[in-house]
């Protein structure tokens, strides 16, 4: 592997930086003096010629996780090196919106935390507007009956919780907090610039070997640790991994709290459809997209050089072309069904992920729901907005909500859901017309979308690497760990901090242990 100028330090950060204004990175902390003497005197004879910049980089995919590449590639690189986005679908991937009787409707990827910080920060630096998920009254469907039913009080809520569950969802939100509290590092060390060369390396800075144990363990073995009853894990647990990952108790522990964090209150999403992000960051990031499909990449001279670029040939419209960059992030989920890019001539070969993602259908029906399918009588007011669902091998559904739109009317209010509806349903399969006819008592239009959703989940699991060649990174092998928008947004900052260390040979950035207690001290 070549490594022009890869040992000289660079103090990280760059005068670049500081002339677009508008972003707010910090640059890295300084250098303590005798590392700098060290790096200084190892570098004499090629400190005139410090690493000229990249010229081209090509980020392969318009999702989430490609663009806030771009933005943070820009961040970093400054602004003159040219960004290619190379995306073959429609910008937004996994987060787009599809439009029922004259409203969009989120179809993929929806619901924010409020703790997802990257996914903030976009938000108010693109001056997009955020809007609240509307709590509605959830219920819990066994394929029989309702086993748990929401009360629109409050009190009634607590009393029935621990009426049913004891003091368990208490003790659950407990948990996950103290996940999430760990979680929350991450932040800090990117904003002093801190990268990781593996998606596991960045999960053991955040929570040691508690994190990265999480991936060898479901978290149906991780909450029976834990001292949950089977009942809790069964009515609760089980029915939120359902309506967030499609699947069961059987996901890995890390995914499974990034889930469970999903019942907090504050969710929200972006109004207009949370893509509108990604098409944001792009033009906020001035990268240029190019609407073609990427087939191969391959190591290749520079013309008039020895330095070493990436081939990479795409499809467009207009036929196949080729063009040479510096470095390559692959923003998309690397299999034959997803991505399909191939990597020519590597050697060593860059592996073939075989990774399975997995098929979910997302299904938007307006019209009244059957309530007797519920096991309710018709005569009962049907008030449930959400109804999720245990893991019964007889349903059909995971899960079924009524649905606000992207755009909302100053006076929107959301309906009594004994109403005519926008109702959104995910299952694994097409929904038949018998189905149908089963969940809704009237109906007038049905449309669906399908997906190769998230990752299949089978702990103990193994993160793809996220250097897949000297110069070309892969940021999906995160989803492993648990996939969502903030998780690609961390991937893509990580990697473009990465990709920035290396190229300018600051490995004192990158891999750093003890972190945490490292920037405890610094406010
Ligand atoms: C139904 C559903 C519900 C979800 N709910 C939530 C939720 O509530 N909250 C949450 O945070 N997350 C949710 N997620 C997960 C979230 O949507 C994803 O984790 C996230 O959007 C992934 O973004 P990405 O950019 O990494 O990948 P993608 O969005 O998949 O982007 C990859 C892009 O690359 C393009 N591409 C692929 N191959 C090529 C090629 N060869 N050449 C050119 N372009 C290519 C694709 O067309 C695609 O646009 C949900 C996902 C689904 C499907
Ligand atoms: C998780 O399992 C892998 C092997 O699958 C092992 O190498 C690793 O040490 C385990 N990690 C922890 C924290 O238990
Ligand atoms: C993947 O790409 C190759 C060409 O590189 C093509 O022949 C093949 O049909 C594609 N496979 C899929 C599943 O799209
Ligand atoms: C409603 O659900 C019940 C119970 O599953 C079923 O018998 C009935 O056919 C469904 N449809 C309508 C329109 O009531």
């Amino acid at each position: 592997m070549e490594g022009e100028g890869d040992r000289c330090a660079r103090p990280a950060g760059g005068a670049l930086l500081g002339r677009l204004t508008t972003f707010r990175g910090l640059p890295g902390p300084p250098l303590p003096p005798p590392l700098l003497l060290l790096l200084l005197l190892l570098c004499g004879p090629v400190l005139g010629e410090l690493r000229a910049p990249p010229e081209k980089i090509a980020v392969i995919g318009g999702g989430i996780g490609g663009t806030s590449a771009s933005y943070y590639l820009r961040q970093k690189f400054g602004k003159e090196v040219k960004i290619h986005v190379f995306e073959r679908r429609k910008v937004g991937g996994r987060l787009a919106t599809l439009n029922v009787e004259g409203q969009d409707y989120e179809a993929g990827g929806s619901v924010i935390h409020p703790l997802n910080l990257h996914m903030k920060r976009f938000v108010k630096e693109l001056d997009l507007a955020s809007l609240q998920v509307s709590d509605g009254l959830m219920g819990i469907y066994n394929g029989e009956n309702l086993v748990f039913e929401e009360s629109s009080w409050f009190i009634i809520n607590m009393i029935k919780l621990v009426w049913h569950y004891g003091f368990q969802f208490l003790r659950m939100h407990m948990w996950v907090e103290d996940i999430l509290d760990k979680f929350m590092r991450i932040y800090r060390y990117q904003s002093h610039d801190y990268s990781f060369s593996s998606v596991e390396g960045l999960l053991h800075a955040l929570g040691g070997d508690e994190f990265t144990g999480m991936l060898n363990r479901t978290i149906l073995q991780s909450l029976q640790k834990a001292g949950f009853s089977e009942k809790f894990l069964n009515e609760i647990v089980t029915p939120a991994m359902r309506v967030n990952f499609g699947q069961s108790t059987s996901i890995n522990g890390f995914v499974g709290a990034v889930s469970l964090s999903a019942t907090d209150s504050g969710l929200w999403s972006v109004e207009g459809g949370n893509k509108r992000v990604c098409e944001e960051l792009l033009r906020f990031s001035k990268a240029h997209l190019i609407s073609g499909s990427v087939i191969h990449i391959e190591e290749k001279a520079k013309t008039g050089g020895t330095k070493k670029a990436y081939e990479i040939t795409y499809k467009t419209n207009s036929g196949i072309n080729t063009d040479l960059y510096d470095i390559v992030m692959v923003a998309a989920p690397l299999n034959r069904k997803m991505s399909n890019i191939s990597f020519l001539n590597f050697d060593p070969p860059i592996p073939e992920f075989h990774q399975y993602y997995h098929h979910l259908v997302t299904t938007f029906v307006h019209g009244r729901v059957n309530a007797s399918f519920f096991g309710l009588t018709t005569t009962d007011t049907f008030h449930l907005t959400d109804i999720l669902t245990t893991d019964n091998p007889h349903l059909f559904i995971n899960s079924i909500s009524v649905v606000s739109p992207v755009k909302r009317e100053a006076d929107f209010q959301s309906k009594p859901a004994s109403d005519l509806a926008v109702w959104k349903i995910f299952s694994s399969e097409s929904l038949t017309k018998e189905q149908l006819n089963l969940l809704f008592a009237s109906y007038d239009s049905v449309q669906e979308q399908e997906w190769n959703a998230y990752p299949h989940y089978k702990p103990p699991e193994k993160c793809p690497p996220i250097i897949l060649h000297d110069r070309i990174y892969y940021l999906n092998g995160i989803e492993w760990a648990a996939s969502a928008m903030e998780m690609s947004a961390i991937a893509a900052h990580n990697a473009a901090l990465l990709a920035y260390h290396r190229w300018y040979g600051n490995t004192e950035m990158i891999d750093q242990e003890g972190l945490y207690e490292k920037l405890k001290t610094e406010l």
